[in-house]
């Protein structure tokens, strides 16, 4: 199935969404992504019609603006992007940095649309200040604004009517949830222990989230988490305690291109965390997909 696609976003779970959904229930009342990103994983939801409601939030305002564009405005967004697109014109990296400046000043989410299209691999990049400070993909146009008009209709199509979108920090959402929700989490991974991270325009702490995680422990929420991961031997991210009782499954992301660069022939591999009602509730889960790690929890199976 073709799923479509918000907009080009480090990080997406775009390749990785069809493996996921294998360990999420068949159906589902609501997804809760509250670190949407691109909503790579709610639109996977969509499209194979897992689940009747959706709530996506992000913490970064402009980007969860232009989902609520996408999905209620989208003929309105499409014909913007159309008039901000220049493709291979002579001026064409001069207007990047102008709609970049444009953007700083106003948080507008159109622009937003433009520089996620046009900028370095839609790897957003933020400086101390906060500044967006990606550079334009000088070999690459951005896509065209008739497919772009295209992936928006689409993405509107699936989410309209069903879904709300947020902008707060994910522990607001948690606390909103109801006890039938299903949350899929995809926090920043990577340099934890702080909370900046200039990939994206917030990091989180990693204690922060573990104590979430706990709270919805005791709820008996069903959730997903994807975390860390690892390319060969070495392993990213922190690994999440023990006590919190998850299920941990590894997914093979692909090879890494990093390595095939060195010549090494490495996969890389994501995790995936189950929490104990959402492990229960998805039923069996094949011994050889959980990882020692969580060997108590392999046992249960
Ligand atoms: C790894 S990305 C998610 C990618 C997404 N799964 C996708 O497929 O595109 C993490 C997202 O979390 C957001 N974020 C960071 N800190 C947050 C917080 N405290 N609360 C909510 N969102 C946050 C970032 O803005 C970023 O978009």
């Amino acid at each position: 199935m073709n799923v479509p696609q918000a907009f080009q976003y480090q990080g997406s779970k775009r390749a990785l969404a069809p493996l996921i959904l294998k360990f999420l229930p068949v159906k589902m009342r609501r997804l809760v992504d509250p670190f949407t990103g691109s909503a790579a994983m709610t639109l996977a939801c969509a499209a194979h019609m897992r689940a009747e409601r959706f709530w996506i939030n992000d913490l970064n305002k402009p980007l969860a603006e232009l989902l609520n564009l996408m999905i209620h405005r989208p003929e309105e967004l499409a014909d913007a992007y159309a008039e901000l697109w220049k493709g291979d014109a002579e001026d064409a990296l001069e207007h990047f940095y102008t709609v970049r400046e444009k953007f700083n000043r106003t948080q507008e989410p159109k622009l937003f649309l433009y520089l996620l299209a046009r900028c370095i691999k839609g790897a957003v990049r933020y400086n101390s200040e906060g500044m967006f400070n990606q550079s334009p993909d000088k070999r690459r146009l951005g896509t065209r604004p008739e497919t772009m008009r295209q992936n928006i209709m689409a993405v509107s199509m699936l989410l309209r009517g069903k879904t709300i979108v947020t902008s707060h920090d994910f522990r607001d959402v948690l606390e909103a949830t109801e006890d039938d929700d299903v949350i899929y989490m995809d926090p920043p991974y990577q340099g934890t222990s702080g909370d900046r991270d200039s990939r994206y325009l917030a990091g989180l702490s990693f204690d922060d989230f573990v104590v979430a995680l706990d709270g919805l422990n005791s709820r008996g929420l069903r959730y997903a988490i994807s975390y860390d991961g690892r390319t060969g031997d070495k392993a990213y991210g922190e690994t999440l305690p023990g006590y919190l009782g998850l299920t941990h499954i590894e997914l093979e992301a692909g090879r890494s291109s990093q390595a095939t660069l060195l010549g090494r022939e490495e996969q890389t591999i994501e995790s995936l965390y189950l929490s104990p009602a959402l492990a229960a509730a998805v039923g069996k889960i094949p011994s050889r997909l959980i990882t020692r790690r969580n060997a108590v929890q392999a046992e249960l199976f």
